[in-house]
């Protein structure tokens, strides 16, 4: 059967999209990042059977491991379409593997400037299909019970991994880029940020709800780095996708920005027009409310680290947590991926806790 992008079930659950746009809720929404992942047996099940991107590439699967968590824990109030940012270097023409235990490896990062020319922009977004089929159809499949997410790495974040060839703790051929080459590094950020753009309207065109930017990798960036190297980027991501989904009459969506390190700078982030900001754990939700003011939505942020203590601790530090966030423009969330060692009833544990607390 061939399903279409349009006509889907009706949406039983908006607490996610209320939550985001500074509607009232009757509870605070909860979700989890890299909720369909490897700490639930199912999923293991899947990768044993399958390759990561394969689970990518073919919408079953991928729509399969993003309703897995959504059967075993009825307290979420919203899915993410299972895929990884990773997807557009490779629509780029990047090779990327995932290795078990390793991470994604490049086996040819970009090793020079002049390797930005080689990159294949045209058609990048039509090799991403995929993606869309997949939101599609989980879109029909989901039957209305949560709003589904679509999401996308940032422009910097996906930079580092080209040039890294895979994670990097300390990103030194990243930062020896941003030293030598500071205008090849912004031409290959204005090449990242148009394909994007483009990429996050097809996945709203398929059926995603709301979209999620990861600049997973602002950890690195000082202040002032993440001023020009980041900010201006994501803005032109957030203008870009509302005057397209304008020009092509689709419903607008609110996004969210999810800047990993970057506590420092959450003023900035208050002013790129996301409608919602997410943070990881070592901020403050009381500072943090303070410094993007009540127009914004925050979402966030318990280390996934607690979630290894017992279900009992786990209650009581979540319920702190939502008291000091509050119920208005508040998503409930870990300050990161939750890991694959987590015990299953954490999740319970958690997302209870969060509809129970206010
Ligand atoms: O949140 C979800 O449930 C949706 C799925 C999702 C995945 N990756 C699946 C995944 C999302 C939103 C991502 C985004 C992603 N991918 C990010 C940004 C978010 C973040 O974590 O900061 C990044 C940096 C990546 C790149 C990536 N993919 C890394 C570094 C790794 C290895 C991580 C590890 O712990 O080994 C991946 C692999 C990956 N992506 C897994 C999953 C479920 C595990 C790999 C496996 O199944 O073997």
């Amino acid at each position: 059967m061939v399903y279409s992008n349009k006509d889907f079930p009706a949406l039983k659950n908006d607490r996610l999209l209320r939550a985001a746009t500074g509607k009232e809720v009757d509870k605070v929404p909860v979700w989890v990042m890299r909720q369909a992942g490897r700490y639930l047996p199912e999923f293991q099940a899947v990768r044993a059977q399958h390759d990561f991107f394969t689970v990518c590439r073919t919408p079953e699967l991928a729509c399969e491991v993003t309703l897995q968590p959504l059967r075993r824990y009825e307290h979420l109030d919203a899915s993410i379409i299972f895929s990884d940012i990773l997807v557009i270097p490779q629509a780029l023409g990047m090779t990327v593997e995932m290795h078990p235990g390793v991470g994604p490896v490049f086996p040819t990062p970009l090793q020079s400037p002049s390797e930005i020319d080689q990159l294949q922009e045209d058609g990048a977004v039509s090799r991403l299909t995929y993606v869309g089929d997949a939101i599609t159809l989980t879109r029909h499949k989901i039957e209305g019970k949560v709003p589904l997410i679509g999401f996308t790495g940032a422009p910097f974040t996906l930079m580092g991994y080209m040039i890294e060839g895979g994670g990097s703790k300390t990103m030194s051929k990243t930062k020896e880029w941003l030293e030598k080459y500071p205008k090849d590094v912004h031409k290959l950020l204005s090449l990242l940020t148009r394909v994007i753009i483009d990429y996050l309207v097809m996945q709203v065109e398929s059926g995603a709800q709301l979209l999620q930017v990861f600049e997973s990798s602002a950890d690195h960036l000082t202040k002032e780095q993440f001023a020009e190297i980041s900010a201006p980027y994501l803005k032109d991501i957030r203008t870009g996708v509302q005057q397209k989904l304008e020009q092509k009459k689709l419903e607008q969506v609110p996004m969210t920005v999810f800047a990993k390190g970057g506590g420092h700078s959450l003023d900035v982030q208050a002013t790129l027009g996301y409608e919602t900001i997410g943070l990881d754990w070592t901020v403050d939700p009381v500072e943090a409310r303070k410094i993007v003011g009540d127009n914004i939505t925050l979402q966030g942020n318990l280390d996934p680290q607690d979630l290894y203590k017992t279900p009992e601790e786990i209650k009581k530090m979540t319920i702190d947590m939502v008291q000091k966030f509050g119920k208005h423009r508040y998503i409930a969330n870990l300050g990161h991926g939750i890991t694959p060692q987590t015990p299953l009833e954490s999740m319970t544990a958690f997302t209870e806790a969060v509809h129970e607390a206010l």
